[in-house]
């Protein structure tokens, strides 16, 4: 039995306006897409990658990540980011029955969050998303008018990586219609309980030309902290 994990990193980036795919986009002298799997990769806990690429940037892409997993496919990606996950979850060899969706574009989180969503499917939760307080209150509205209030310490901003058993979520991809934006929330709606473990806020997606900012300035911290001497004591 194994754990896969499926890199969604087809998106065009128009948000962020790069004037390429946000996986290609450089960030530290690297693609995000490489960030992106050699983060997920230090967790330990994963055993293949899928990878949906842009469709003409598959061959591109595939070159980039080669050297960083042993069992890597990258193919296709869909119109929509479920179409991609779908492909992806389709490319995963059938021992792969732990399954870890993630977006390319939360790049930076920490190895932590893929080891607590990968414990918590294995102790038996069907779904798992990593969810984080919010800090902004948040308004119910129609139109220009303000209808309600949600109490803040009942929401979490919902992050990736988003755990499965394989089987529910082959099942959630092909029942659940309309308008769901994340694969947790289609579990939810074809019945499944969703546990929420801690995520972290260096798991934010990269949007917005703000966002490269601060995963620049988080990098440069993480060199500079790994060039830091250590004492005596620490050393192996
Ligand atoms: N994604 C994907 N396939 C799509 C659309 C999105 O795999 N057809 C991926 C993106 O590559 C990204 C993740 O889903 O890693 C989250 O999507 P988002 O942040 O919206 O990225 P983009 O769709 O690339 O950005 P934008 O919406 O600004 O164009
Ligand atoms: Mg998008």
């Amino acid at each position: 039995m194994a754990t896969g994990l499926i890199l969604a990193a087809a998106g065009r980036g128009e948000r962020l306006g790069s004037g390429g795919p946000k996986a290609l986009c450089r960030l530290a002298a690297e693609p995000i897409v490489v960030h992106a799997v050699r983060g997920a990769l230090s967790s330990g806990v994963i055993d293949v990658v899928a990878v949906a690429a842009p469709p003409d940037r598959v061959d591109e892409v595939a070159a980039l990540v080669a050297g960083e997993a042993e069992h890597v496919t990258v193919l296709p990606g869909g119109a929509g980011r479920p179409e991609s996950v779908a492909a992806a979850l389709a490319a995963l060899p059938r021992d792969v029955d732990t399954v870890l969706v993630h977006d390319a574009a939360r790049c930076l989180t920490p190895p932590e969050v893929f080891a607590a969503v990968a414990r918590a499917v294995d102790e038996g939760a069907a779904a798992v998303v990593p969810g984080i307080a919010v800090a902004d209150t948040i308004k119910r509205v129609e139109g220009d008018r303000v209808v309600g209030t949600p109490d803040r310490d009942t929401l979490r901003a919902v992050q990736t990586p988003q755990g499965f058993r394989r089987d529910v979520l082959e099942q959630s991809h092909a029942t659940a219609t309309g308008a769901v934006t994340d694969d947790a929330g289609m579990a939810e709606l074809t019945g499944y309980p969703v546990r929420v473990v801690p995520g972290h806020d260096e798991a934010f997606k990269i949007t917005r030309v703000v966002d490269l900012l601060l995963a620049e300035a988080i990098l440069a911290r993480r060199a500079e902290y790994a060039q830091r001497p250590r004492p005596e004591a620490d050393r192996p």
